[in-house]
C-alpha cells in the first residue's frame, strides 16, 4: 500500500480524461481501507471505483482512494438458488460472466455494463428490462467517518431508476465494499421482453434461450451500438431518460408524431433522451475530440484527448438545445466532478 503523488487518472476513468490526482492509493482489502480512512480522516478524500460513471472536469486535489478489493464467494446454496457476494473491486462484467458460466441466472441482461461491482448499487445499474435491484439482496459499506461496517438491505437502499440512497442522503458517507445477490440455479426468470433482445433471438432462431444465449445477445446488441471504452472514451448514457407530463407529451406528439415513449403511470411518460438528441441534430457530431456517438446519441464520447470541460460544455450545449426545442430538461446520469 503506497501513496503515489501527481498521478494521472486517465487509466482509471472510462472517459479517458487525463485529470491529475494530487495523491492516489489503491487499496486491496477492507482492513487496508479502514486503516487509510482512520489515518487520513481529516484529509480531503475522493473515492474512485471503476470510474465508469463520472466525468472529471478538473484535477483532483485530494487523496484518491481506488477501491481494488477482489473476491467472489458463495454464501448459501439450495437446490434452486444461490446467495453469492462479490467484492467492490471486481469488474462487473467479469462477475456476470462468472455467474453465467456457473449457470447462476439473474444478471445476464446486465452483461457488459462497464465498471466495478462496488459502484453498481449507487446508480442501480440497469439495461434491457432488468435492474440491479431485481437480484441484489444487500451490500456492505464502510462509513468514512467512523470506519464501521454497515449492512444495507435492499429496502434500505431506496432504489429507483438510476438512483439510490448512495446518490442522496448517504452520499459521501459510505464506501461500498461488497454486494450480495440471490440468483437462480434452475427455472431461471428470463427477461426477453425488451424489443431488441426478442428480435435478435428470433433472428438466431433461438426459441428456448439459456442465460448464456441472453448474455451473448445483450453483448451483441451493446457492441453494435455502444462504444467500447477501451477503444473510445465514454461513460455509457450521459443523460437520464427524462420523465415528462402527459400534457407536454400530447403537445409534442402534435409536432413529432413519431416520438417514442414508455408510459409510467396516468400522468407521467418517459421519453428516450437519445431520440431527443438525435432529433436536435447532434448524433455523430464532434467539436474537437468531444463528440456524440454516431450510433447512440445518448452517449458522449472522447475521441482522444478531449478535456472533461470540453465534454461538459458539449453536454450543456445539448441540454440548452433540448430545452429550447422540446421544453424538456435533461438531467445528467454521469456524475460531474
Ligand atoms: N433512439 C434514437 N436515437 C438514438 C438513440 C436512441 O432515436 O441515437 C431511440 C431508439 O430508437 C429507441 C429509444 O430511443 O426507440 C431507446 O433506445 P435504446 O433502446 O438504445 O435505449 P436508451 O433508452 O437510449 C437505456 C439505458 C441504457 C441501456 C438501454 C437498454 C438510460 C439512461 N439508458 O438507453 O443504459 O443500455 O436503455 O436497456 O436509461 C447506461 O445507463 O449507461 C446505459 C447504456
Amino acid at each position: 500500500m503506497k501513496i503515489e503523488y501527481k498521478k494521472s487518472l486517465k487509466e482509471y476513468n472510462t472517459f479517458g480524461i487525463n485529470a491529475i490526482a494530487s495523491e492516489f492509493i489503491a487499496i486491496t482489502s477492507e482492513s487496508e481501507l479502514k486503516y487509510i480512512l482512520s489515518e487520513h480522516n481529516k484529509k480531503n478524500l475522493f473515492i474512485l471505483s471503476g470510474g465508469s460513471n463520472m466525468l472529471l472536469t478538473k484535477n483532483i486535489e485530494a487523496l484518491v482512494i481506488h477501491i481494488a478489493i477482489k473476491g467472489i464467494e458463495i454464501l448459501e446454496e439450495s437446490e434452486s438458488t444461490v446467495l453469492i457476494s462479490a467484492c467492490a473491486g471486481e469488474n462487473w462484467n467479469d462477475f456476470v460472466q462468472y455467474c453465467i458460466q456457473n449457470n447462476y441466472g439473474g444478471l445476464e441482461n446486465l452483461s457488459l455494463i462497464p465498471g466495478y461491482v462496488g459502484s453498481a448499487p449507487i446508480q442501480n445499474i440497469g439495461a434491457y428490462g432488468v435492474e440491479l435491484k431485481d437480484t441484489m439482496m444487500s451490500c456492505e459499506a464502510i462509513s468514512i467517518s467512523t470506519q464501521k461496517k454497515h449492512i444495507f438491505k435492499k429496502e434500505d437502499c431506496k432504489f429507483e431508476y438510476r438512483n439510490s440512497i448512495f446518490k442522496n442522503e448517504a452520499k459521501g458517507e459510505y464506501i461500498i465494499t461488497k454486494v450480495t445477490f440471490k440468483l437462480t440455479k434452475k427455472h431461471h426468470n428470463l427477461n426477453t421482453n425488451y424489443g431488441a433482445i426478442e428480435s435478435a433471438l428470433l433472428e438466431k432462431n433461438i426459441k428456448n434461450p439459456s442465460i448464456k444465449d441472453i448474455s451473448q445477445t445483450v453483448i451483441q446488441i451493446r457492441q453494435s451500438k455502444l462504444p467500447d471504452p477501451s477503444e473510445i472514451g465514454n461513460s455509457g448514457s450521459f443523460f437520464k431518460n427524462p420523465i415528462i407530463s402527459k400534457a407536454l407529451f400530447t403537445k409534442l406528439q402534435k409536432t413529432h408524431p413519431d416520438i417514442p415513449s414508455y408510459s409510467l403511470n396516468e400522468n407521467n411518460i418517459k421519453v428516450p433522451a437519445g431520440w431527443l438528441i438525435e432529433q436536435s441534430g447532434f448524433k455523430g457530431k464532434r467539436w474537437g475530440d468531444a463528440g456524440v456517438h454516431e450510433k447512440q446519441a445518448l452517449v458522449l464520447v472522447n475521441h482522444g484527448s478531449a478535456t472533461g470541460k470540453e465534454i461538459f460544455n458539449l453536454a450543456k450545449k445539448i441540454q440548452k438545445k433540448i430545452k429550447q426545442k422540446f421544453d424538456i430538461t435533461l438531467e445528467t446520469e454521469v456524475n460531474i466532478i
